[in-house]
Formats: structure tokens, sequence, C-alpha cells
């Protein structure tokens, strides 16, 4: 047979047709952004984080697509509600194929001897507890539908690199690089995979300190080779490629998409003189 007659349809790889998505902190922000693309791509929506009124907003765009979304408000960061969200998913679509794990906070600025015990739990216990064991039980079920699925975990481009001043926020997200790697090489057997996104500054709520003034802005833009920050829409994008059927061959892999700082930084320390005798 010729290879063209081989070829399977790429863009049906990208479709999400009859699966269902849970996507943390989708109210706002990446999260919105990462819903209304997997929805535009064919998925229902489960929608959480803890203010109804903001989820019931982005589940009318949803609707509005022509998908169904489902909000539910529950604080992530309590493990105990976990239950909630997922019973209330299977509830209403009896499946859940696409987890992703977005809702984050970075409340702890400033040094690391400013750092107290109250500002480490919060930070740890969304962005690394919350996001081990609402994998464990989202991946537990969809081990038992025994038909595969995703886990998408949005760490940060700080997860490879700490940005000074964001101390507990940075070691938070490396772990995320980590706890994906290791969800990957467990559920690898049952085809459940498990990546991860790790986006720059990003115009969104939760970065407002770094991009809302002027001079901060102009710095960041100068760090990146693009020469400006991410839209979160440009996180949506490798959310439904890691999400989908388009990356069915990768597994436990963090996907920086920085605007090419990461690689401005190498060139910048290439050139500084004394690291290059
Ligand atoms: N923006 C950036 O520059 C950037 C860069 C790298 C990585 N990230 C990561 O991207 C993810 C999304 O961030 P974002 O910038 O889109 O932030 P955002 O605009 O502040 O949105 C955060 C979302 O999470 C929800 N949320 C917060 N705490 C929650 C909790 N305890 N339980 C449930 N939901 C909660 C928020 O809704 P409620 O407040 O109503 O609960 C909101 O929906 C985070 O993991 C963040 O660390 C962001």
């Amino acid at each position: 047979m010729a290879d063209e007659e081989k070829f399977e349809s790429l863009a049906a790889r990208f479709r999400l047709d009859g699966k269902v998505a849970l996507v943390t902190g989708g109210s706002r922000g990446i999260g919105r952004a990462i819903a209304l693309g997997l929805a535009e791509a064919g998925a229902d929506i489960v929608l959480t984080s803890r203010k109804l009124p903001d989820l019931e907003t982005v589940a009318a765009e949803i609707q509005a697509l022509g998908r169904q979304a489902l909000p539910v408000a529950a604080n992530v960061r309590h493990l105990e509600e976990h239950e909630g969200i997922v019973k209330a998913a299977i509830d209403r679509f009896g499946h859940i194929d696409i987890l992703v794990n977005n809702a984050g906070t970075s409340i702890a600025y400033g040094s690391v001897f400013d750092v107290d015990e109250k500002a480490w739990d919060i930070t740890m216990g969304l962005n690394l507890k919350a996001i081990f064991f609402l994998t464990q039980r989202v991946t537990a079920r969809m081990r038992e539908q025994g038909k595969g699925g995703s886990v998408v975990n949005i760490s940060s481009d700080s997860g490879f690199r700490p940005y000074l001043g964001m101390s507990v926020y940075a070691i938070s997200k490396c772990a995320v690089q980590h706890l994906t790697a290791v969800f990957a090489q467990e559920l690898g057997q049952y085809n459940i995979r498990c990546n991860c996104i790790a986006p720059s500054v990003t115009r969104t709520r939760l970065s407002e300190a770094l991009w809302k003034d002027e001079g901060n802005l102009r710095r960041k833009e100068m760090n990146t080779t693009l020469g400006r920050i991410a839209e979160p829409i440009e996180m949506a994008g490798a959310a439904l490629y890691l999400a989908s059927d388009a990356s069915s061959y990768m597994t436990g892999q963090t996907l920086l998409v920085d605007g090419g700082e990461y690689s401005m930084i190498q060139d910048a320390i290439k050139t500084v003189p004394y690291l290059t005798k």
C-alpha cells in the first residue's frame, strides 16, 4: 500500500468527541482557555474552582460551543472535596477521560527567610498535594473504565529554574514535573498517559505582579526570543495536544512553553566571558 493511502487523518487525532475532561481552576486564566479549547475539540467539560458564579460564566461559554459543561464549586486543596468532584462528574457523564490539573497559587513572594509554614502548606497543598491525590482518584477511575486516559499537569518554567523570590512556588512546580513522570511510569500499562506543561509568564490574574507594571513587563519581554509574554490560549494548544491522541506516544514529559526564554538564558550564559573560558 502506498504511504499516502495509509495516512490516517492527523486532524482527527486532535479531536476529543465523546470524551469528558475535568479541568481544575477552569474559571479563568489558563484553565478557562484550556477548558474552552478542549470543548471546541469536542469534549464535554467538568469545571472546578472555588467560586460557582465564575464557573457558570465559563460553562455558558462552553455550551455556546455546543458542548456540555458541569460547574462544580470546590476547593481542591481540601482533599475531602475530591470525592464530590469525581462523583458529580460520573453522575452526569458516566466517565472521565482527561484530567487537567491546572489550579495553582503563588502566594509566597520574597526571600526564603520570609517563608512561614502557612505559606509553605498553602502552596504545597494546592500546587502539589492536591494534584497527587486528585490524580490518584481520577486515574483509579480511568483504570476501571479500561479505555486509557490522559492527565495534563500545569507546572511552570520556574520548575526548571527558580525565579528569585518565588522559592516555594518553584519547588512545588519542580515537584509537579517529577510527579508527572512518577504517575506516567506506573500508569502506562493502562494506556493512561501523564504529561505536563511548563508555561512562562502568561497574562492572567495570578501573574499580575510580573506584567501589570510597565517596567516589569518590558524586562520579561526582553528575556524572551519572541519579545512578549504569553496569552492563556497559547497554553491551550499544548494542552489539546497532550490531552488528545495527537500525543499518543508521549508520556512522562514536560513541555516548556516559554517563548524562547530558556534558550535566551542559555545563550546569555554562553556569552558571559568567565563562563566560556
Ligand atoms: N500565569 C502565569 O504566568 C503562569 C506561569 C506559569 C505557570 N502558571 C500556572 O498555571 C496555572 C493556572 O494559573 P493562572 O495563571 O491561570 O491563574 P489564575 O488566573 O489565578 O487562575 C487560577 C484558577 O485556579 C482556581 N483556584 C485557585 N485556588 C483554588 C483552589 N484552592 N481550589 C480550586 N480552584 C482554585 C481559581 O479560581 P478560584 O480563585 O475561584 O478558586 C482560578 O480558576 C497555575 O497552576 C499556575 O501556577 C501560570
